[in-house]
């Protein structure tokens, strides 16, 4: 991580995230702060994208053109394979615009009831976006495989992580402790993909 700026301010206002960012990136040497932290007004960046892409990018600018500092965003979603890639892009609002996490949990296992363990294949999905202080852009990807349990189970972690078993383990993201989620998560392994950006760019 030698050339890199060594600060770099969070876009996202998600505990959940913020912390998996800061605990990555501080692995690396690099000071992550939440937008909050760095003083930045509240203000809703409207995530008008099709594609976790779009958003992620939509997110990071808004806070760039902002402040002029480096900055990262995550844009994050669970595709579901009996639900055909849903809700994917629209994992916040997949039980109504201003429903609660507790909603959208919910909601997917009502839609998934009385479905079989074998059928139930989900993967989580991450696109970080990381603005450079000098304006360049560098875009990484990461996903989790794993399936939607029956019921929740653990209370660690936010989101979708009381119904997401991932691949391997016989435990939900929210049984697990923060090192092991972000040792297999999706923004940990976008996190990984952004170092080896970092790392080629700086050859
Ligand atoms: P967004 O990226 O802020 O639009 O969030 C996407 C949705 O996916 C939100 O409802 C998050 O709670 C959920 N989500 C993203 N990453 C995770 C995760 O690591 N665990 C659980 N839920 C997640």
């Amino acid at each position: 991580m030698e050339n890199m700026e060594n600060k770099v301010v969070i876009a996202s206002r998600n505990e959940g995230k913020i912390k998996e960012i800061k605990d990555v990136l501080s692995k690396y040497g690099m000071e992550a702060v939440s937008r909050d932290e760095f003083g930045i007004p509240k203000f809703e960046v409207e995530e008008t994208g099709e594609t976790l892409e779009e958003n992620s990018i939509i997110k990071a600018k808004a806070i760039f053109e902002l402040i002029d500092e480096a900055v990262i965003a995550d844009d994050s979603g669970l595709e579901v394979d009996a639900l055909k890639g849903r809700p994917g892009v629209y994992s916040a609002r997949y039980a109504g615009e201003h429903c609660s996490m507790q909603d959208n949990r919910d909601k997917m296992l009502r839609e998934l009831k009385g479905v079989p363990s074998d059928k139930r294949g989900a993967r989580f999905v991450s696109v970080i976006t990381l603005i450079l202080s000098d304006g360049e852009r560098l875009i990484a990807r990461g996903e989790c495989k794993g399936r939607i349990a029956s019921e929740e189970r653990g209370d660690a972690g936010f989101g979708y992580d009381p119904i997401f078993i991932p691949d391997g383990f016989d435990k939900s993201f929210a049984e697990m402790s923060q090192e092991q989620k972000n040792s297999i998560s999706h923004r940990g392994m976008a996190l990984k993909r952004l170092e080896e950006l970092i790392g080629e760019r700086s050859k």
